[in-house]
């Protein structure tokens, strides 16, 4: 079988002849900007272009097919531009104080921008560009055709382009991206932040999300009901027929059923149904997530003109609101984790290695379910779920019936209900303008009753921070937020029908690595405790409480990972949240340990704090042991603490003095030594470590591996209180997608790139000469232009002067801000074949890049009002005129000012950093190498094949 990320990458379709359908990633190399929010000048220039949104065709500034973009950045997807902005006060504290938003216009607006070309072969087909998901506020332009927005950051959408395509030459995808506003009230990041697909199919085709696959299992058996629906595009009806393909896990056909001949009219949709058996059913579960496809394929005439794959799990989930959840009939409390989407270094922009990594990391301490708060999901998190074995609560964002609303929540169950590994839908969160009144209970009905017209194999659920009106009442499965602030037996009592699960506890407040409260930098010691008294609860209180309760399916912590934003209870300079299980690379908190000790079997025993108390000798410490194990003894320096038995989902206290050396812990089970840990008192850092994920990468341009930073002593133990910086180079086919380490107040980069600035070459005036050999003195500096013809402003053919053989072009530009150390360029098209260009009167050259061309500039050379002038040999037919100023200015220069990216580097936090490094694309050799000032450094060396 193959990988699940393999089959992603093929969008799962690697089977399906591209002539029939194809589905091809539009990821690698986009030209991204950051254009502006309130300033259409500065939005190069955007929405200044007569017409440009009242006709058809008319978009201008980047939106326009003639726009350079030559000078833009090259970015491949995912990318999210909001984590490379540097920090500020002004910004907002829930999403993590990044230089965007209201207060930042010049930072809140990106543009991405796309050549690609269709083969005059594909002539007939439909097509269509997908996105999974931009933040947030889109605007996608085609050929300079408006296509449509999509306001929220988390919907995928889709546009058919057909009819726009150019199969004779480029076409251009132009998207305007207005991070501006917010969804959320987390980090949310900005940008293009998920895949983009192109697909192409015949006019007759299975519909986007098309199919659904719905299983009964009856013993070993399983009846599988198949929906599929079939769009017609074409003007006539169709005649056809459905063949269903069933293949197990294993990769063999299991069932097929071909259905009679089936016709849709033209322009319409059909919905066909069939049913098939599969005779052994390997159920998807959570330690064999077993996993078959079902292959459609559409065939007319004797010819298949469309196959669609969906990928599906046999398996039977209850919520039962006497006993809890059923997995396969198997009673299983849902240990589960709520996380948004964003990982340290890279934002939002998760590869999809990234995913399953993240699951894996959270699958480590016991975790068998993810709530996607509070917003649908990547589509690549659901896939590694449903390949890894977790159980999810997939949840739409807000609660609604408008049209626009319950378009994404249709499109989200459309999307997803193929997902074995979705067991609920989330319709809603802590809505509290519904949470205390009928208003609530109506919409909870309305929206749930709308899902299960879609899908009638799930239940639905609703957070709620307040129980016994509104929303909980009309809510199919109550999610209790924070078991302090419900009397959940009360509600349990009254509403006896009601499954429910804390669909948040915890809300702790924990800095990984910290046992004394440091408030001055928004550390926060790790010992579990109640995080907002009156509100939540301690992990351990939260998690004894649901094992107390047959009847609560289970207990989602608040979160598993940490996030950036919402850092409370600092508020700015903290930049992330610390209510996470883990930090924001992944590293485990010590609260993380309790809970593998009551999620997990395999024998473990977890000490905390650390051992490093350097001037605390003879202080009382507050020593913790978690583990599954029966009975743990203690020791120090070799002499026994004693042995304490484990009082079932807690932990146990030792109060000892504090001596250098060595604390151990031996845990039993039966009398027998199962496991044991210990921490030690570490000498000073000596040196660096890297320890990769994995070290072979697919040389496809997208693999990534997660490399842990460590800093060691010279024994190898990882020092926890080192803060030492690291730097990072690397060499061969690997580059840095971005660095973290966890703490909650650290104010470096985790992301570094190039920043440019861009400035249009203005108040153009042209003059036509007869003289053209050598430097006509009108090229100079300084020369009065008063007299000379703007040429851009159209002239009637009849009022334009007679050819001369050149003509002069004069433009002028401000000084730029410019740094120390900053590059500067001009970029212009080639106007002429044998143009000559002047910048302040100097004759200077230019390279030739991506059919643009580069005058690069020293700073030196720049005055107040710098000029940029050609000397052109007329062309036969006169030169190009310029009948739109935005676009224009884009080509007769564009000065880009470059801020160099800062070399990579990152301090440790407590001992641990992380660097996210991803293939190039080429195979070969690679290493990441990490040197700090006075450690001794060292290197990982991947394959990439
Ligand atoms: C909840 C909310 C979460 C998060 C959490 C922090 O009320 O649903 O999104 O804000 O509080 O404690």
């Amino acid at each position: 079988m193959q990988s699940g990320e393999a089959l992603l990458a093929t969008g799962f379709a690697d089977d399906i002849d591209p002539a029939i359908r194809s589905r091809e990633r539009l990821d690698q190399d986009w030209r991204f900007a950051l254009g502006h929010a309130t300033d259409a000048n500065k939005d190069f220039g955007h929405g200044l272009r007569a017409f440009f949104f009242a006709k058809a065709g008319y978009g201008d500034g980047p939106a326009s097919r003639e726009f350079s973009d030559a000078a833009w950045r090259l970015v491949n997807l995912p990318h999210d531009w909001a984590v490379e902005l540097p920090f500020d006060g002004r910004g907002n504290t829930n999403h993590g104080s990044k230089a965007i938003g209201r207060n930042f216009p010049e930072n809140s607006v990106g543009w991405y921008r796309k050549a690609f070309t269709v083969s005059p072969a594909d002539k007939g087909r439909r097509i269509s560009l997908e996105f999974d998901g931009v933040y947030r506020d889109s605007v996608v332009w085609v050929n300079g055709h408006y296509m449509g927005t999509e306001p929220s950051g988390y919907s995928g959408f889709r546009y058919d382009i057909t009819d726009y395509i150019n199969f004779d030459g480029e076409n251009l995808i132009a998207v305007r991206v207005d991070a501006t506003g917010e969804e959320g009230w987390f980090y949310e990041g900005a940008g293009i932040y998920r895949h983009v697909w192109l697909t192409k199919t015949a006019p007759l085709h299975v519909a986007q999300w098309g199919t659904f696959v719905k299983s009964t299992v009856n013993g070993a058996q399983a009846y599988l009901d198949i929906e599929v629906a079939v769009d017609n595009l074409a003007d006539a009806d169709q005649t056809f027929q459905l063949r269903h393909e069933v293949y197990g896990p294993d990769g063999r056909k299991v069932a097929e059923v071909e259905t009679q001949s089936l016709n849709v009219a033209g322009h319409k949709t059909g919905l066909f149904t069939a049913k098939l058996a599969v005779t052994t059913a390997a159920l998807w579960s959570l330690e064999t997530p077993n996993l078959y496809r079902l292959r459609t394929l559409l065939v007319k005439d004797g010819a298949v003109v469309d196959v669609y794959n969906t990928r599906f799990g046999i398996r039977t989930i209850v919520f039962d609101p006497d006993k809890g959840f059923f997995l396969n009939g198997k009673n299983l409390k849902l240990q589960g984790a709520n996380n948004h989407q964003d990982h340290a270094g890279v934002g939002v922009a998760l590869p999809d290695g990234l995913q399953t990594w993240r699951l894996n990391q959270l699958k480590s301490f016991g975790v068998n379910a993810y709530r996607t708060s509070h917003h649908p999901p990547t589509p690549e998190l659901l896939a590694a779920a449903d390949q890894l074995g977790m159980l999810v609560v997939d949840e739409h964002r807000m609660m609604g019936t408008s049209p626009e609303i319950k378009g994404q929540l249709e499109r989200l169950i459309r999307r997803d209900r193929n997902h074995p590994s979705v067991i609920i839908w989330s319709v809603g969160n802590e809505e509290w303008a519904l949470e205390g009144n009928p208003l609530g209970t109506h919409l909870a009905i309305e929206m749930q009753a709308f899902v299960k017209r879609l899908d009638p194999t799930r239940r639905t659920t609703v957070a709620t921070s307040y129980s016994g009106k509104g929303v909980s009442l009309g809510a199919d499965v109550i999610g209790f937020n924070y078991g302090a602030q419900h009397d959940v037996d009360a509600f349990h009592r009254a509403h006896p029908d009601k499954p429910a699960m804390m669909s948040e506890e915890g809300s702790t407040l924990t800095t990984r690595g910290i046992y004394f409260d440091d408030r001055a930098r928004s550390h926060l010691n790790a010992y579990d405790r109640q995080g907002r008294p009156g509100s939540s609860l301690s992990i351990e209180e939260g998690w004894r409480r649901v094992q107390e309760r047959p009847w609560m399916s289970g207990m989602f912590i608040w979160t598993g990972f940490d996030y950036r934003g919402e850092t409370t209870p600092f508020g700015w300079p903290a930049i992330s949240s610390q209510f996470g299980m883990i930090d924001t690379t992944g590293v485990l908190k010590d609260t993380a340990y309790y809970l593998k000790s009551v999620w997990t079997l395999e024998p473990m025993v977890h000490i905390l704090p650390h051992w490093n108390w350097a001037g605390r000798e003879g202080e009382t410490m507050d020593v913790r042991v978690y583990s599954n194990t029966e009975a743990v003894e203690l020791f120090l320096n070799g002499r026994s603490l004693g042995r304490k038995v484990i009082v079932k989902d807690s932990h146990l206290k030792w109060e000892v003095a504090y001596a250098p050396g060595k604390l151990s812990a031996r845990a039993y089970t039966g009398g027998k030594q199962v496991a044991r840990a210990e921490v030690v008192t570490t000498n000073v850092p000596a040196q660096t470590r890297l320890s990769p994920d994995k070290i072979t990468l697919r040389a496809d341009g997208e693999d990534v591996s997660v490399v842990w930073v460590n800093v060691l002593d010279k024994a190898g133990h990882i020092v926890p209180t080192a803060s030492d910086r690291v730097y990072f180079e690397t060499t061969g086919p690997i580059r840095i997608l971005g660095v973290g380490n966890g703490d909650p107040n650290s104010h470096e980069a985790d992301c570094v790139a190039d920043r440019h600035t861009y400035q249009n070459v203005g108040s153009w005036r042209s003059l036509a000469v007869d003289v053209i050999e050598g430097r006509p003195e009108w090229v100079g500096h300084g020369v009065d232009t008063s007299g000379w013809r703007d040429p851009m402003q159209w002239m009637p053919p009849e009022a334009q002067p007679p050819l001369t053989k050149g003509v002069v072009l004069q433009g002028r530009f401000d000084r730029s801000v410019i740094a120390a150390g900053d590059k500067i360029a001009l970029f212009i098209d080639q106007l002429s074949p044998d143009q000559k260009i002047y910048v302040n009167g100097d004759l200077v050259s230019a390279q030739s890049v991506d059919g643009a061309l580069k005058i690069e500039l020293a700073a030196a050379r720049f005055k107040d009002v710098n000029t940029l002038a050609y000397l052109l040999r007329t062309p036969e037919g006169g030169i190009p005129g310029i009948a739109d100023r935005s676009v224009g200015g884009s080509k007769w220069g564009t000065l880009r000012v470059t801020q160099s990216a800062a070399p990579w580097q990152r301090s440790v936090f407590n001992g641990w950093a992380q660097v996210i490094v991803q293939s190039t694309g080429a195979p070969g050799r690679a290493v990441l190498k990490a040197t700090a000032l006075t450690l001794k450094s060292s290197a990982a060396a991947f394959n990439i094949v």
